[in-house]
């Protein structure tokens, strides 16, 4: 399998998170990758493409739409929806500029557009490796830095929703452990 377009993705996510100042990020992206080759080996390139680039919409953030919304702003449905879906714009066009083929481009377009929810098999995939990315590497900077800001039940609501959404059973024996520590450490969280 070529490798080439996927590291010009790489380069294209690491650039966009450095030029907003969030470097810190950038690792829960590579871990997403990792993720998805331990949860399928011969992942193709769309796949990895799509793990590297699945937040990309978050370099580029307009204005945040959970603002004015009603319920949990970590997980408002239209704002995650907008998540998925302007990340999946965005990542297509940089693969359109690459001269990519249109089969990966469509594909890439389709997994990214569904990556908080799932749907397919391979939508599911992405989701579960981001679920395990993010406990490993996301959780902790909830609990310091957004804690304060929305309180420990929003963050709670958070971490159940992140846990509960994996479908597969490996995957979420790979989360659980994840899980329960950030759990344990928001509970004893003094903030
Ligand atoms: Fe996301
Ligand atoms: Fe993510």
């Amino acid at each position: 399998m070529s490798t080439k377009l996927y590291k010009k993705a790489e380069q294209f996510v690491v650039d966009a998170f450095k030029k907003i100042g969030n470097e810190g990020g950038i690792k829960h992206f590579l871990r997403t990758v990792y993720w998805i080759k331990q949860l399928r080996p011969n992942a193709d390139e769309a796949l990895l493409i799509s793990a590297v680039a699945h937040d990309i919409q978050r370099a580029f953030r307009e204005k945040d739409l959970s603002k004015n919304a009603s319920g949990n702003p970590l997980l408002n449905p239209a704002m995650l929806d907008d998540h998925q879906k302007k990340g999946a714009e965005i990542i297509a066009d940089f693969l359109v500029k690459q001269n990519a083929n249109q089969k990966l481009i469509d594909r890439v377009k389709m997994l990214v557009s569904k990556h908080e929810v799932g749907g397919n098999t391979d939508q599911n995939l992405l989701k579960d490796a981001d679920s395990i990315s993010f406990f490993e590497n996301n959780a902790g900077h909830f609990i310091e830095k957004l804690v304060p800001l929305f309180g420990k039940k929003v963050i709670k609501e958070k971490f159940d929703w992140m846990y509960e959404r994996i479908t597969s059973k490996k995957a979420q024996q790979i989360a659980q452990p994840m899980y329960e520590k950030a759990l344990k450490k928001l509970k004893e969280s003094k903030i």
